[in-house]
């Protein structure tokens, strides 16, 4: 399995190998970056059950060769019976487990993923490569099956208190042993076959039949026998979204990013902005580097949690929050000497050190069309549900909303009334799909990666490495990571960063270890071709040609 490669004729860079195989496929077949993205995305579905899906949503950004750049948001929306306190007690607390926002049938959102892809291939694939050519590989690994490999058995136990309970889940993945339910052994072949059928229908008949056919009636009734309340007109009423990337400069670059339901191209652009006034930086990861980057990462939190939310249900001020003169306004007081405040802070549900519960890939074509696309499930394998008639995972992306003002979702954030649940609104998102692009137009960088509010900083801490520090794209990739969220005031450390901890102590910081991010990136150049990296902390793999 290769993290890194190169090529003149595009490449792909995956969490997973078969998927990321597909992807090459499609484009030697002559598909652009678009074709094999959507074919990417597919075959994840199927083989990268954590966060690959057909029941989850997320962002697909796209810069066409010409220069044109287009997002696209399939982000899940909420069901029309939703309201903002479906996830309250009698006592006003917030509800996890079964029928709360975490786990089973109620937690879910109105998928987007088919929507989005269907969307992205009709307007913006080659045209030489049909729907059906790319769905068909996850119908075949579906049907026929794929040997279990020990990346899944892992994400698989560490999930398995939960989906263990679920009939599908035991039925594909798990044996009955004296132990216990237990992921299915090595090699074993997974096959999947409702999913298939599924998937078949879905090849044969496109989007409408998920949102409008066969698909869309088995769906919404497995959920509404289970306590769901997302109906069959919620699904006809979805529409992947076409929005314009937000663009901001850094270093003579262009960063082309995610708009909201996206939170994290605003806060990416803030904290890229204030760096580039600290202009010049200290040395990488020395103390006061991470001290200034984590100030100006807890100033971006806080303008989240207080003002974004879903742009077409509430007013998001994403034009005063990228002004220059307020940026420059936030970085003032940036600097070596200043404190580190500490506030008397709720404290988070659940900063967990799984980076398996969202997905990002990245792919390069051969004319330099650029596809960066980041999706989700939200938690390991969403709602730890599967439709028992239609064999997709469903999503629990739900509890991406602010269940309740002041209290921590899932991953430790505090997000205002601007994030409440309304009918057929998108939760706030963290995932942050980018592009940059230097004045040639050429690609210096492409990235994502999972992690919930972390993905932000990792997308921050490969633009930097990449554009700022001049290191190539594996370095990029691979450089050490550090996560601040403003709330918790804790700074989250990779263990590579361990020997700065004490002078950051005496910064002011409490520090924990974790590893953060999976990011999936690439670069293209006229001369050199393609540089693909997966990132060495997961199980992925760059591919190209
Ligand atoms: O959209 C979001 O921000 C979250 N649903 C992403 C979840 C995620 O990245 C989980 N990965 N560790």
């Amino acid at each position: 399995m290769s993290t890194t490669a190169v090529g003149y004729l595009g490449g792909v860079a995956s969490p997973e190998s078969l998927a990321s195989q597909v992807g090459i496929s499609v484009l030697k077949l002559g598909g652009n970056a678009v074709d094999a993205a959507v074919a990417i995305g597919f075959a994840l579905a199927v083989t990268f059950p954590s966060a690959g899906n057909i029941g989850g949503g997320g962002f697909l950004l796209y810069r066409h060769p010409s220069g044109h750049n287009v997002a696209i948001d399939f982000r899940e929306m909420a069901p029309g019976l939703s309201t903002s306190n479906m996830y309250l007690d009698g006592n006003g607390n917030v509800l996890l487990g079964d029928g709360g926002s975490v786990d089973g049938y109620r937690a879910c959102g109105v998928p987007g993923s088919v929507a989005g892809f269907e969307e992205a291939w009709r307007r913006y694939g080659s045209g030489r490569i049909s729907w059906g050519q790319l769905v068909d590989p996850a119908v075949q690994l579906a049907s026929s099956g794929f040997p279990m490999p020990n990346s899944l058995r892992k994400s698989l136990s560490l999930s398995a208190e939960r989906i263990e309970r679920d009939a599908t889940f035991q039925d594909v993945f798990l044996d009955k042993t004296p132990l216990g339910w237990l992921p299915k052994k090595h090699g074993t072949t997974i096959r999947q076959p409702k999913l298939a059928e599924t998937l078949t229908r879905i090849r044969d008949r496109g989007a409408t039949d998920f949102y409008a056919g066969v698909t869309a009636r088995l769906l919404a009734s497995d959920i509404q026998q289970n306590g769901g309340v997302l109906s069959t007109t919620d699904l006809a009423a979805y529409r992947a979204i076409r929005r314009k990337p937000l663009v901001g400069r850094f270093m003579h670059h262009d960063v082309l990013t995610m708009p909201p339901p996206s939170s994290g191209g605003i806060a990416l652009l803030q904290m890229l902005g204030m760096l580039q006034a600290c202009d010049p930086l200290p040395d990488a990861y020395s103390p006061t580097y991470i001290h200034i980057v984590a100030q100006a990462m807890r100033r971006a939190f806080r303008d989240r949690s207080e003002y974004l939310g879903d742009a077409d249900f509430v007013d998001v001020p994403v034009r005063s929050l990228l002004d220059g003169s307020y940026i420059a306004k936030l970085k003032r007081g940036l600097s070596a000497g200043m404190a580190v405040r500490t506030d008397d802070l709720p404290p988070a549900r659940n900063l967990k050190d799984e980076s398996e519960q969202t997905t990002h890939f990245t792919v390069i074509d051969r004319f330099g069309g650029v596809v960066s696309t980041t999706y989700t499930l939200n938690g390991s394998y969403g709602a730890a549900v599967i439709s028992k008639s239609t064999g997709i995972i469903l999503n629990n992306e739900m509890d991406d909303f602010t269940a309740k003002v002041g209290v921590p979702n899932q991953f430790g954030l505090i997000q205002s009334a601007k994030n409440a649940i309304q009918p057929r609104k998108r939760p706030l998102s963290s995932m942050t799909p980018t592009i940059v692009v230097d004045n040639e137009g050429q690609i210096r960088i492409a990235t994502g990666s999972p992690g919930g509010p972390t993905i932000i900083n990792s997308v921050l801490h490969t633009i930097l490495q990449s554009v700022y520090f001049d290191k190539g794209v594996h370095e990029s990739v691979a450089a050490p990571r550090f996560h601040h969220q403003w709330k918790p005031e804790v700074l989250q450390l990779e263990r590579s960063l361990i020997g700065v901890r004490p002078q950051l102590a005496s910064l002011g910081y409490e520090t924990s270890l974790r590893t953060l991010g999976d990011v999936h990136a690439g670069s293209w150049n006229r001369r050199s071709g393609v540089i693909m990296s997966s990132d060495p902390r997961g199980t992925g793999e760059a591919l190209a040609e």
